[in-house]
């Protein structure tokens, strides 16, 4: 805090001020005091506040000492003098520190007038447009073909109950099915009133999906699922998987052929084959896993550079999908009459079918971020 050399501290009588003639030389001390120190600053606001707070100060401020010190204290022969000098002396300091309050803001804004000068001729600055992911671009693919078959989409939960990722499926505890579909549970506060998983497959909502419509129902069901499975080049804990599911009065096993070759070769190209082969799937009777003639090698098994074709393993055929029939079985968890309807569903890994589609080898590159990977697929 600035200091004066004439101490405000004391009285005037402390100082020996006995007569009004003294007073004005005092005052002009004072304030001449203050001129030296202000116009020793620069315009800047810590400069301003620091001479705001040492002489106008509400509490430590020296008008403030002066007005108890040599004011209220004086004689009252002097009072009037020292008033009234006190009083010019407080217009004075007041208006000489609003005109360097001015000053701050004005050197204030011409500082940041400069710092934020905009050459507008510069270039501006260009932000890479991103792209969707391959997967989404796949998924929107298939979804397209399904569309124009009369197909329409639903989603459901990623975490769900025992109840519809397994019993409804017709896959009651303890089935061996059970562990190919290995999955994380999810830790539930305990007196929780049962358990919760992270699905293994879309086919729970066949379930939550028959459950709110009565047939005909035709739905495709994209969505994350999971599984306890090691990472490899075509396995991985979190993948994609699209669900199909039509029911109706008079679904045949030729319709369900039908949709299913129509959309392999809107997909894949006219020229590719396609196959059944007999599976097992609980909540399918029959079911099938489906196979489409190798799009590496165009189903000869042998590889373009020659010798046997690696993706196919010379067999000519790559597996697809699982699907089938839906098991009259599953009918009943829905309330729906098996004698009346019949159907098929199926289950496609999206990224085996986009790692196909692409010829992408690993299909961890989907889940490492790599741009050097993404951006081949703009
Ligand atoms: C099922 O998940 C059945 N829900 C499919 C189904 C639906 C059958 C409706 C009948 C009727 P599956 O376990 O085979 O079936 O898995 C289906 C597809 O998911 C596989 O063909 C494969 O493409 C993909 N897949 C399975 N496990 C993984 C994994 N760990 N990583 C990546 N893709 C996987």
């Amino acid at each position: 805090m600035p200091t004066i050399d004439n101490p405000t501290e004391k009285t005037l009588a402390e100082l020996g001020l006995t007569s009004s003639s003294e007073i004005p030389a005092l005052f002009a001390g004072v304030r001449e005091q203050f001129d030296r120190q202000l116009d020793a600053k620069t315009a800047r606001e810590p400069d301003y506040l620091a001479m705001h707070y040492a002489w106008l100060g509400r509490k430590s401020g020296i008008l403030g000492a002066i007005t108890d010190n040599w004011l209220k204290s004086a004689p009252s022969a002097l009072k009037p003098a020292v008033g009234q000098a006190l009083n010019e002396l407080k217009r004075h300091i007041e208006s000489r520190l609003e005109l360097f309050r001015l000053a701050v803001e004005k050197s204030s804004a011409e500082s940041a007038a400069t710092r934020e000068k905009v050459d507008l001729s510069l270039p501006g600055v260009i932000r890479p447009i991103g792209t969707h992911h391959l997967i989404r671009q796949v998924l929107q693919e298939i979804e397209d073909i399904f569309f124009s078959i009369g197909f329409s989409v639903v989603e459901g939960p990623e975490i769900e109950t025992p109840y519809y990722n397994f019993e409804a499926l017709n896959i009651p505890e303890f089935h061996p099915v059970r562990d190919d579909m290995d999955t994380f549970y999810l830790e539930l506060p305990k007196g929780a009133p049962g358990q919760l998983l992270l699905r293994t497959h879309t086919s729970p909502v066949q379930i939550r999906t028959m459950e709110k419509r009565q047939p005909p129902v035709r739905v495709i069901v994209p969505g994350k699922v999971y599984r306890h499975d090691n990472p490899d080049a075509t396995h991985s804990f979190m993948f994609h998987q699209i669900e199909g599911l039509a029911v109706d009065s008079d679904i045949t096993f030729c319709d369900f052929t039908g949709t299913i070759d129509y959309f392999v070769k809107q997909f894949f190209g006219e020229s590719v084959k396609t196959r059944f082969r007999p599976s097992y799937f609980p909540f399918t009777e029959p079911s099938v896993e489906f196979d489409v003639s190798c799009v590496f090698c165009g189903g000869s098994g042998t590889a373009k550079t020659g010798g046997t074709c690696g993706k196919c393993k010379g067999s000519g055929w790559i597996e697809l999908f699982g699907a089938g029939m839906v098991d009259p079985a599953v009918y009943g968890f829905v309330n729906y009459d098996p004698k009346k309807v019949s159907g098929f569903a199926f289950g496609i890994g999206i990224d085996r079918l986009a790692m196909l589609k692409y010829g992408i080898d690993d299909i961890q590159a989907f889940f490492q971020n790599d741009v050097r990977f993404l951006r081949q697929f703009p």
